[in-house]
C-alpha cells in the first residue's frame, strides 16, 4: 500500500519546477494526478501543451495514473473545467495543490498595469478559482453523505509576500493574499472535513535561476539543498492523513529546513476608556513603538526565542 492509493490529486503548474516534483511524488505514492500547466514563459506569456503532457507521460510510463490539463488557473471557467476533469476522469477529488506561478518583477514606481494584473491574476485568482470549485464539490459531497470528506488543499505562498520583498509589489501582495486565503478557507471548510495549508518554498527553478545565479547550485558531494524535490515531501505530508489536525498553517520549506510561520498578531498595546485624540495617541506611541520597532521590519525575521 502506498500513502495515496485510491486518491485523486490536482497539481497546478505541474509541468515544471516545484509542481512537477509534487506531481511525480504524489503519483509514485499511488495518487491519480491531473497535471495542470498552461506552459507559458516565466512571465506568463504564451502557452504550450508540452510541459503538462510530458509530466503526465512520465507518470504513466512509470505505471502511474495521470492526465494533462492545459487550462489557465486564472480563468474561472478553466478552474471549473479542471476540477470537473479530475472528477470525470478519476471519479473524485481528494487533494488540490495550488502551485502555478509567474513573475514580473518591477519596483512599484515603475510597474505598469499589465504587470500588476498578470501576476495577481495567476497567483491570487489562480489559487482561489480552483479552490472555489473544489470547495463546492467537497461541500456538496459532504452534505450528500452527511460525513466529512477528508480532503486537503495545499497552497503556495512565498517569503517574498510574508516578509515583503522590494521589487515584487504584485507578487508579494498576491502571496500575502494567498496566506490569508489559506486561513479563511481553513475556517470555512473545517466542517466539511477539508484541511487547507500553505507552504513558502525556496528552490532552484527557472523563477529563481535568474536572480540566484550559482548560489542555489550544490557543490560537489554536498546535499542538493535547493532541488525542487525537497519541497514535495512536505507538501505530500500536508496532503496526507499523517498531518491530521493541521490546518490554516503556513510552513516555509527548503532542503534541510522547515519553519512554521505566523502572520500578523498584536505585539504591543495601549488602551484608554476615552475616544482617541491625536495627542493621546501620541502619548501612547512610545509604549506602542520601541525605537527599534519604528523602521521597515527586517526582511527575514529571526526565529522567536
Ligand atoms: N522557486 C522558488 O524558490 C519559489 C519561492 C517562493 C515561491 N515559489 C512559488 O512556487 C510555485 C512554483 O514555482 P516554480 O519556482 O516551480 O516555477 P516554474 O516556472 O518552474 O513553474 C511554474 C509553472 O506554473 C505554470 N503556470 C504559470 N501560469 C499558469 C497558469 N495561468 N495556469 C497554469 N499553469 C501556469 C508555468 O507554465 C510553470 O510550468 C510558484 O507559485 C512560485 O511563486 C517558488
Amino acid at each position: 500500500m502506498s500513502r495515496f492509493d485510491g486518491k485523486v490529486a490536482i497539481v497546478t503548474g505541474a509541468g515544471r519546477g516545484i509542481g512537477r516534483a509534487h506531481a511525480l511524488l504524489l503519483a509514485s505514492e499511488g495518487a491519480a494526478v491531473v497535471v495542470n500547466d498552461l506552459g507559458g514563459s516565466s512571465g506568463g506569456e504564451g502557452a504550450d501543451a508540452t510541459p503538462a503532457q510530458q509530466v503526465a507521460d512520465e507518470i504513466t510510463t512509470k505505471g502511474g495514473r495521470a492526465i494533462a490539463n492545459h487550462d489557465s488557473v486564472s480563468s474561472w471557467a478553466g478552474a471549473e473545467a479542471l476540477v470537473r476533469q479530475a472528477v470525470d476522469t478519476f471519479g473524485g477529488l481528494d487533494v488540490l495543490i495550488n502551485n502555478a506561478g509567474i513573475l514580473r518583477d518591477k519596483m512599484s514606481f515603475n510597474m505598469d498595469e499589465a504587470e500588476w494584473d498578470a501576476v495577481v491574476d495567476v497567483h491570487l485568482k489562480g489559487h482561489f478559482a480552483p479552490s472555489r470549485f473544489a470547495a463546492s464539490y467537497w461541500r456538496a459531497k459532504s452534505k450528500e453523505t452527511g460525513a466529512p470528506v477528508n480532503a486537503k488543499i495545499v497552497n503556495t505562498a512565498s517569503e517574498s509576500g510574508l516578509y515583503g520583498n522590494a521589487g515584487q509589489a504584485n507578487y508579494a501582495a498576491a502571496k500575502a493574499g494567498i496566506a490569508s486565503l489559506t486561513v479563511v478557507m481553513a475556517r470555512e471548510l473545517e466542517r466539511s472535513g477539508v484541511r487547507v495549508n500553505a507552504i513558502a518554498p525556496v528552490a532552484r527553478t527557472r523563477l529563481t535561476e535568474a536572480v540566484a545565479g550559482d548560489f542555489m547550485n550544490a557543490k560537489e558531494g554536498e546535499f542538493d539543498r535547493f532541488a525542487p524535490e525537497n519541497i514535495s515531501a512536505v507538501v505530500a505530508w500536508l496532503a496526507s492523513d499523517l498531518s491530521e489536525g493541521v490546518t490554516g498553517q503556513v510552513v516555509k520549506v527548503t532542503g534541510g529546513q522547515v519553519q512554521l510561520l505566523r502572520g500578523w498578531r498584536p505585539v504591543t498595546e495601549a488602551s484608554d476608556d476615552k475616544p482617541w485624540t491625536i495627542d493621546s495617541i501620541n502619548a501612547a506611541a512610545s509604549s506602542l513603538f520601541a525605537k527599534s520597532d519604528r523602521g521597515v521590519p527586517p526582511f527575514m525575521p529571526e526565529l522567536e526565542p
